[in-house]
Formats: structure tokens, sequence, C-alpha cells
């Protein structure tokens, strides 16, 4: 079997043969007859650049293929990502493999100058094999078993299923693994897809006992990190430990941490299964997959694609005037999305990754929401850009006249004319060639950092403390009142190199390693900032509560002890700013954790019954400061609050803009682009300092940027 190592050692030997710098995926593209302006037609520039389409042969009348592929190479677009949900038409009995039509396809496509990503189809097995082998059905939360007729109903350990899929996917790879115009491979399609993001079943259960044993190695350790004395709960045997399905009161914390990391740790695994197989049948390939791109806690992506080629997500903003209207505000909706772009730039160290799915249209299956403003389907294509985004497939090419996604509107209407998008959307691709592959892989600049930590999600998700209180929605608060100030934001595991960042933010950190905490300590100490949000560091690995007052592992860098943590309901907690941080006097929502300085100065203090408590404090500790913010602001002191601590970290490279106007840069080498987007509905004015000249839109004048609504500019420094 080849491994990750010799399979990279057999890629840069190929490159190295062939003289040319291109990875070797790259090179099994077609050559563009359009070439791109500024490319290197000799090494093949344009080829790298993945501007493409989600396309349905597999629901497309076979006479249609050819006008699809001229039309879709008209469009500009360069690939397709098909296949993903064809297992029925690729093994429609058990064991009987049809590629002709696939191949067919592919051969059209190619002829078109048209590459092709294929997607393994693990994700939507088809009836005869659910009706054969029914337990591969996911149970769910509530320990109901999900039934087929939609997609992702399966179990993530079943080993019938996993066999069943790494065959299909076998029998695919072995099929296409010379086939002239194939690229890469997507496996199986949005692993992170909620609602049933966890699988409770008979074979998960041992599968879980399993990974207990292989990580806690006897019952007694077992039994002292969770606690199982509580409640009478001691195991005695490895096939006594349950799966947390409802039982009369609440499950073991500990036990309900472990079984969000073996569920996120069995689906990564799945995964790794069909990676190690296409590494070792189609070595020429790039492999990937996708996840919904919004921000979702559902599996730790970093082991997932720990060994892929890069990250792929799938970018629907609509999604948020649908669900959530009442955070549709352009800039609350612009950072929700960038808050999805930048975490997934980051599952693998901030490397260039794929939108493997862009909203084209209307988006919604039983309901939808309205088709975006004329300019947005281009600005939500520059903001994935924007944030680091290689390349983008449109979802999808035409509008599926049956199936549960009928109303999921694509660049062609349903009677097959160009949708009220289309053009805007060939436009957008012109445009973003124009960056050429020097501009899309380069590196996107990011001076500070937020921490999205998945123990403390689901740590918290089990015990909020108020029930109000959810890790994701102190997220996206935190995330946007820093990102508003421009500087670049990673977001990132507190376990990573923090030495890189101005500052580092982490809201509701609930869970805090010993290595974490020793890392920030390390970090404020060599002179970082490090800002801290309510109910730090209460929990240690196990979800068990440190042995100590707190913050915890954290009480030295943040110079305080909290006296009490307080969950806020109906009574009135007022927050009164110091100097440093002026501002009215605002109002706790949810949580209120009481601080006593000890080395650390008070910047708020609380009103009211707690007058005599600290809110937020600043702490010097070695060449660093630490803040903590005790308290739960609303929104716009939140905003105020970081963003003057982050203007005391030294982070001076922002550039100030409108609310909903956002900027952000690359840089590869010497160069650098500076994106200007403006996400809201009217005109708005930026002044830049320095000259900058326009690489897309128009440039400033006199210092001025002015951008129509849903207009962006991409500028460069002269
Ligand atoms: C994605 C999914 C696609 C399609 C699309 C529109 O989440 O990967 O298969 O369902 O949404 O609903
Ligand atoms: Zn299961």
């Amino acid at each position: 079997m080849i491994t990750r190592r010799t399979f990279v050692g057999r890629t840069a030997a190929l490159v190295t043969a062939a003289g040319a710098k291109l990875a070797v995926w790259e090179r099994a593209l077609p050559a563009r007859k359009d070439s791109v302006p500024g490319a290197n037609a000799e090494t093949g520039n344009e080829r790298s650049l993945l501007l493409g389409v989600d396309y349905y042969p597999d629901q497309t009348p076979e006479k249609l293929w050819e006008e699809d592929a001229r039309m879709i190479a008209e469009a500009g677009l360069t690939n397709v990502r098909v296949a993903e949900f064809a297992w029925g038409l690729m093994e429609p009995s058990e064991g009987k493999f049809d590629f002709a039509w696939l191949k067919r396809s592919v051969e059209i496509l190619h002829k078109h100058g048209i590459a092709v990503i294929l997607g393994t189809p693990s994700a939507a097995p088809p009836p005869w094999l659910s009706s054969k082998y029914p337990e591969i059905l996911l149970v769910n939360k509530d320990g109901v078993t999900v039934q087929p007729g939609g997609r992702r109903f399966t179990c993530p350990t079943n080993k019938t299923y996993r066999k069943l899929s790494l065959n299909i996917a076998t029998e695919m790879a072995k099929a296409f693994a010379n086939t002239a115009g194939v690229m890469g491979w997507q496996i199986d399609n949005e692993f992170t897809l909620q609602p049933h993001a966890r699988c409770y079943c008979k074979f998960c259960r041992e599968g879980f006992q399993d990974w207990v044993k292989a990580k806690y190695g006897t019952l007694d350790s077992v039994n002292e990190k969770w606690g199982t004395v509580f409640w009478s709960q001691t195991y005695t045997d490895w096939r006594h430990i349950p799966v947390p399905l409802p039982s009369n009161g609440d499950p073991n914390p500990g036990l309900v941490l472990d079984y969000d990391r073996y569920q996120s740790h069995a689906c990564a695994s799945f995964a790794e299964e069909q990676l190690a197989m296409l590494r070792n049948e189609c070595p020429k390939h790039f492999v990937t997959t996708n996840q919904v791109g919004a921000p979702l806690d559902t599996l730790n992506l970093r082991e997932m694609y720990r060994d892929m080629d890069f990250v792929s997500s799938d970018n629907y903003p609509g999604f948020a005037q649908v669900f959530l209207p009442a955070l549709a505000s352009p800039e609350v909706m612009a950072s929700m999305i960038a808050l999805g772009h930048d975490s997934m730039r980051c599952v693998k160290g901030g490397k260039p990754f794929l939108i493997m799915e862009e909203q084209a249209g209307k988006a919604g299956q039983s309901f939808f929401a309205p088709q975006p403003h004329p300019g947005q389907l281009r600005l939500w294509v520059f903001q994935a850009v924007a944030h680091g985004a290689m390349g983008v497939n449109y979802f999808r090419w035409d509008s599926a006249r049956f199936g549960a996604e009928e109303y999921w509107f694509g660049m062609l209407n349903h009677d097959r004319s160009k949708s009220i998008g289309f053009d805007e959307m060939v436009r957008t691709v012109k445009e973003v060639k124009s960056l050429g592959r020097e501009g899309l892989e380069s590196s996107y600049v990011a001076e500070i950092a937020i921490s999205f930590d998945h123990d403390s999600s689901w740590a918290l998700s089990v015990q909020p403390g108020n029930s109000k209180l959810t890790y994701m929605a102190q997220l996206m608060a935190w995330y946007g009142s820093v990102a508003s100030a421009n500087s670049g934001t990673d977001v990132i595991h507190l376990d990573e190199d923090l030495r890189k960042y101005k500052a580092v933010f982490a809201p509701v950190q609930y869970v805090v390693s010993e290595k974490q905490a020793e890392n920030i300590r390390k970090y404020v100490r060599e002179g970082g900032t490090f800002v801290a949000g309510f109910r730090l560091g209460v929990k240690n690995e196990s979800s068990q509560i440190v042995n100590a007052p707190l913050p915890g592992l954290l009480r030295d860098v943040m110079g305080v002890t909290v006296r009490d943590p307080v969950p806020v309901y109906t009574e009135k907690v007022g927050v009164k700013f110091g100097s440093q941080l002026a501002g009215a006097e605002a109002q706790c929502a949810l949580w209120a954790d009481l601080l006593k300085p000890e080395s650390a100065t008070a910047l708020a203090t609380y009103t009211g019954a707690y007058e005599s408590d600290a809110a937020i404090t600043i702490n010097t500790f070695g060449k660093g400061k630490a803040v903590y913010v005790g308290a739960d602001l609303d929104p716009v002191s939140l905003a105020r609050v970081l963003r003057t601590v982050l203007a005391m970290s030294g982070s001076n490279s922002a550039i100030q803009t409108p609310r909903g106007v956002e900027v952000t840069r690359r840089r590869a080498r010497e160069k650098e682009w500076v994106f200007v987007l403006n996400h809201t509905p009217e005109e708005q004015q930026v002044s830049l300092a320095g000259k900058f000249s326009a690489v897309v839109g128009n440039g400033p004048n006199n210092g001025a940027l002015r951008l129509r609504a849903y207009d962006l500019a991409v500028l460069q420094r002269v």
C-alpha cells in the first residue's frame, strides 16, 4: 500500500521529472483554449484555476450533455464536479457496476476542455442497499432510527456500510484512474451536515467502547476520569459502557465529551479509508472532501483533512436569510460568511481552499431564499477569494425539475434558459481569472486570531449554565467584533503556534488543557495579548471541573480570581466602563463572572448588587497583556471593548471602513492584493492611505474608494 509519505515522494519525483512546478493533478488538466491574460502558456499557469460548476449528467438526458459541455466552456468555466450522489446508477445492484455513462460524460466534458472532479457517492446509498442491510441506518439522539429517503441517513461506523462505500469508491477509482480529464476526488459529501450529526446505534456503542479502551487502557482510569462513582455508574466491564441516549437525568459530562470526540473521529476515519484507497489507485489525482461552509462545530475538521490535499467548503449565504433572519443585517451576515471561510482556511494552516459549491441563485428546499440582489453573486465569490479561496464551483449547472432540491436554482433555469444571475456569474469568473494563479494561491494576511474550540463547544452544550448560552453564538459575536477591524483573522486551536498574532481572542474557552494553558502562558509572557471571555478554564480535558479557583490553570496569566460565576436571567446586571474603555453603561445579557483582580486592574465594574466586583480586567504578564471579559456584553459594547483592546495590542495596519464594508489582504512574496467589499445595499466610501491601482473594479480617486451597493474592488499598492 502507498503511504502518504510515498505518495508525496512520488508526486515530487514526477514534478521534478517534468521540470515544472505544477502539482501532479494540475498537469492532468486539459489545456485551455482561451488563455488567461498574463498566464504563461508554457508552464500551464492557467490550468490550475479551479473555476467550475457542479454538474449532474446523472439527472440530465444524454442528448443534452454535449450542449451542456459547450455552454459550460463558453461560460469560461474550467471544471465540473460530478457523481457525488450517483451510487444507484453506478452500482444498480450489489456488485454490478456501470461506469460507462459517466465515462461518456467525462469524455464529452474533456473534449470541451472541462476537467472533472469525481465525487465518491457514499452520502446517498441506493434503496437496494438500505433494504438489504437496514443495520446501516443511523440512530439519532432520541434513539430513533433515521429512515432512508433522504441522504446522510447512515451510521459512520457500521462495517457493512463502510465496506460497501469503500467498494463502490474503489471500483470508481479503478475505472477513472487514467481517464483523461479527471483531476481529483471529493470524498463523500458534507460530513458536517446536521441535524443528525451523531449516531447512537449498537455498532457505534461497540465502537465507542473499543475507542474508550484504547484511550484509557484500564477501567479504573475511565472511572476516575469520568467520575463514575457519581450516581453509581462505575464500570466493571468495557461492554457496559453506554452511549448518551436519553435517560432519566442528564448524562455524565465526561462520557458525553468523549462521545463527541469519538463520533468526530468516526467520520474522519470513514473518510480516511477512502483517502488511503484513492492515494493507492489514483496517485495522479488530488483528494479533498467538502463541508458545509457555515461555521459548524459538528466535527474537528483538522483530523479529517490532515492527509488530504486541500480543504473544500460549500458557501450558501442565502441560508442566513432563511434561517437566521434576525441576524441577516448586511454586516452580521457578511461576518458570518467570513467566519465560515476563515475557519475552513485555517483547518489546513491557512492553505488556499476550494469552494466546492457556491450559491448560484435562489436557494432552499421546501422554501427558498430570494434571488440574490444584483452584485451579490459576484460579491460572495470575491468574499471567498478575499478570505483565501483558490477557486469556486457554482452549485449547480441546471435546476433540477425533480427531487428534493427542485427549488435550488442553478446557472440555468428549469427550462434551461440562462438564469437571471447567469451573466453576472460569467463576468465574475472572468474577473477571478484575472487574479491568476499567483493571486488565487497567495496567502491570507492575518494579524489576529480567534479560538474555535470544539471541546469547549461540546462540553458547554450539555451544561450551558444559562439555558440560552451557546458557544457558537458567542463565537460569532466575538468574531464579528474583532473581524470588523480588518486586521485579518485566523480561526485557530489554542495549542497551535500563537506567536505570529498580535492578539488572540478566546470566547467561552470553557475547557482548557494543560498544554493549551502553557502555550497561552508562553505567548503572553513573550509579549502577546490574550483576551478571554467569561467561563474561562472551568473544565479540564475530561470535562471535570478544575481543582483550583477559576480561571483555573490560567489564573496567574489573567491575574484575577472569579469570585462567583453568575448566570443572568431576569435580574438586571449593569456594567460601568472605566476611562480606558469609555462608553455608556451596558447590561449583561446571559452571564456575569464576578472578578476579583489579583495582579490585574479593572477596566470595568458591575453596578447594582455586584458593584464591588470587576467585570473586565487587564493584567500585565511578562511582556504581554491578558484581558478577562467577565460580562456577556451587548454586541455594540462588546465590539467597542474588543476593538479597544485590539488597538492596545499594537495592531495598526487596519483600514477603517463603514459598517458592512470589509477589507482583507492576500500576499505572495512582495505582492499584496487588497480586497474591499461592500456588503451593504448603499454606496459606501473608504479612505485609503497610499497609492493603489485596481486589479478588479474601480480604483480609488484621491485616496477615496467609492463602491456602489454590493460592489467590490481588488487593489494593489503601486
Ligand atoms: C449542499 C449539498 C448539495 C446540495 C446543496 C443545496 O449542502 O452539498 O448536495 O444539497 O447543499 O442544497
Ligand atoms: Zn452508528
